[in-house]
């Protein structure tokens, strides 16, 4: 097992798939399921894992940790990032290793005992510590809120080997290989999105920091504790995280709606045919009754037009728009051009209730939005027309 889990001279792979779970942090779903990424150094005179996995899979990280140690001792535990699909395994790992010094900063520890009860040998860094084990000098990088407030990079010098904790991960799991020069890629390109929009997305400016921060280090292989080790392709996952965290985008439309008897959906539908007969390409239509809110705040973080509509629904927003507008605001996204529309019966308040929405999120308004009464007319139908023509002609103006 041990050369199947070799990455570079003396650094390993062991880490574990997870295709059990069906939504992550109890929200997101896993249709190709989520590994949790660990690494073992093998030093001449110190053997460090890096990070843990998920504590369901303790049994299956152990043998892989002991298929290439062997009897041997675990002297450190370097804990990059706290949140438990990744921690969830250090008080086992102090049971069976009580030797083993735990690394953090000073964020890290209380965390470590509030989780797990587990105190004792601690060894404490901060930016620009290092840590020796022997051939192996590692070098630690403050990354706050890429994912959590204790989270830190560690960078072996001596391989220029990033362990990024949450950083350049991605949905999906590792079948058979692990390392990017050996798997097919495709499916985690859009995973790549989807996980940073829906876990990392609200932490641009941190992202951006941590990017800065490394900007001078050399890099041969990147070690996230999600998805493939990136060896072949470190430029494109860089210029991903780099490209999201700045909330850049392509260019097209979601417009995200809700529906109940199809009369808001067919104002969708006649938007979408006006943007699309004014030349723009990519447009994606979201129905909120079907559309899992992931994909949709993914495909927010891939393009530049944004417009949503939904009902009137006991005298409020429709209630999966209220939790997809949240979503938004909480990720806190900019740059976007925005366009709504909504309906009602006897009394309208979607319409109102989303223009609250349009001044907390700061986007930009393409158009004016547009209220339906009851079903589509002649005259609602121009004016989502004009509501689709007046985000295409936005879209436009970014192409000079
Ligand atoms: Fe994969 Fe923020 O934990």
């Amino acid at each position: 097992m041990k050369e199947k889990l070799h990455i570079k001279g003396n650094v390993y792979y062991v880490g574990v798939n997870d295709r059990n779970k069906t939504l992550f942090e109890g929200m997101w779903p896993l249709p190709y399921g989520v590994s949790y990424n660990s690494y073992l150094i093998d030093d001449q005179d110190m053997v460090a894992l890096i990070d843990t996995v998920d504590v369901c899979y303790f049994e299956i990280y152990l043998r892989k940790i002991k298929s290439i140690i062997g009897d041997r001792p675990v002297n450190y535990l370097i804990i990059n990032h706290m949140e438990p699909d990744h921690s969830g395994s250090i008080r086992l790992i102090r049971q069976h290793y009580p030797g083993v010094i735990i690394v953090g900063n000073k964020q890290t520890f209380g965390m470590v005992e509030g989780f797990y009860g587990v105190t004792g040998d601690q060894y404490l860094v901060k930016e620009g510590d290092y840590l020796s084990l022997g051939k192996h000098k590692l070098r630690f990088y403050m990354t706050p809120m890429v994912h959590w407030p204790e989270t830190m990079m560690t960078y072996d010098e001596t391989d220029g080997i990033l362990f990024s904790g949450d950083g350049f991960g991605c949905f999906g799991t590792l079948d058979g290989g692990f390392m990017d020069c050996c798997i097919n890629l495709d499916r985690y390109w859009d995973e790549m999105v989807r996980y940073y929009s829906n876990i990392v997305g609200k932490y641009g400016n941190p992202v951006q920091k941590a990017l800065e921060k490394l900007s001078g280090i050399e890099l041969s292989v990147i070690c996230s504790t999600h998805g493939p080790v990136w060896t072949e392709n470190i430029n494109r996952v860089v210029e991903t995280y780099d490209k999201l965290s700045h909330y850049q985008a392509e260019e097209g439309v979601v417009i995200a709606y809700g529906t109940m008897y199809g009369n808001t959906e067919q104002m969708a539908e006649a938007i979408a045919a006006e943007i699309s007969a004014q030349g723009i390409k990519n447009i994606v239509l979201h129905n909120l009754s079907k559309s899992d809110a992931s994909y949709i705040l993914a495909d927010i973080f891939k393009y530049k037009g944004l417009i949503v509509g939904c009902p009137t629904y006991n005298n409020q927003v429709f209630p999966d728009m209220e939790m997809l507008l949240s979503k938004i605001l909480g990720r806190e996204i900019k740059g976007r051009y925005l366009g709504y529309f909504g309906s009602f019966c006897w009394v309208g308040a979607a319409v109102k209730r989303m223009g609250e929405f349009v001044e907390k999120s700061k986007f930009e308004l393409a158009s004016d939005p547009v209220e339906m009464k009851r079903a589509m007319s002649d005259r609602t139908y121009q004016l989502c027309e004009k509501l689709g023509a007046d985000m295409a002609e936005r879209l436009k103006k970014d192409r000079i």
